[in-house]
């Protein structure tokens, strides 16, 4: 049997479906580094709505090379600096959601992010969550996933999470700004949410954590020993 280290595992899919959950509890458990991309997105958009300037590409373009985005890991997950200070809570706020679909379908942001991001990644051992990181930042990832859940089960999940942020909003809210983000998301040009052909689906409607948890270590685990997923559906094949 042939094992090999520090695989590089991509977890993609729509909003809400427990990606980052999953991903943080995954490089747990393999004792490797856990990359929430989507961080970087928003971290980059609350740069843009502080600054107070248009949210149009040519603008946004011109604030990047002077922004410091640090992530770094901690028990509690990871934490996200902007310029130095900790804005993870901040990166939840209602209005960087609103408008982080826009900033991240520029593509000057995207050649930003990327870059970082692969070079986050380069020495494998790394989880990275997202929308494109199966299809874009590391089509070869050895292991790629895609977490999708039925639209009511993202919304309660996310109602929740939001909850405990102390945010007020309804779950009809929570829903349809989901819907409306995955539209953005799926549809634009550049580097969109889409499933990999040689990625393995995994619907978390009727999972838990952990055993949505459990699902993805069982692909390493195949990967790391060279078999072939025995169960798993890919989206080159429908189920
Ligand atoms: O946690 P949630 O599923 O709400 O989203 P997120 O992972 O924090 O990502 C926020 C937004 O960033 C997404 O709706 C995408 O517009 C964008 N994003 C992206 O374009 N590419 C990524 N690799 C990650 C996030």
């Amino acid at each position: 049997m042939s094992c090999k280290r520090g695989l590089i595992i991509a977890i993609d899919g729509p909003a809400g479906a427990g990606k980052s959950t999953t991903a943080r509890r995954v490089a747990e458990r393999l004792g490797y580094l856990y990359i929430d991309t989507g961080a970087m997105y928003r971290a980059v958009t609350l740069a843009v709505l502080r600054a107070g300037i248009p949210i149009e590409e040519e603008h946004v373009a011109r604030v990047l090379p002077h922004l410091r985005i640090e992530l770094v890991p901690s028990l509690q997950g990871q934490r996200t600096l902007l310029s130095g200070e900790d804005v993870t809570e901040a990166l939840r706020l209602p209005e960087v959601t609103r408008w982080v679909s826009l900033v991240s379908s520029f593509p000057a942001v995207r050649r930003f992010l990327v870059e970082e991001q692969r070079r986050l990644g380069r020495h494998g051992g790394v989880v990275m969550d997202g929308r494109d990181i199966g299809t874009v930042v590391f089509p070869e990832a050895e292991v790629k996933v895609f977490l999708t859940a039925s639209l009511p089960v993202r919304a309660r999940r996310r109602l929740q999470e939001l909850r405990a942020y102390g945010i007020a909003i309804t779950e009809q809210e929570v829903a349809a700004e989901l819907q409306r983000r995955d539209e953005l998301d799926s549809h634009r040009a550049d580097s969109p949410l889409q499933c990999a052909p040689d990625a393995v689906v995994i619907d978390t409607t009727e999972l838990t954590i952990e055993e949505q948890t459990e699902r993805v270590l069982e692909l390493v685990r195949q990967r790391l020993c060279n078999t072939r997923p025995e169960s798993a559906s890919s989206c080159a094949e429908p189920e």
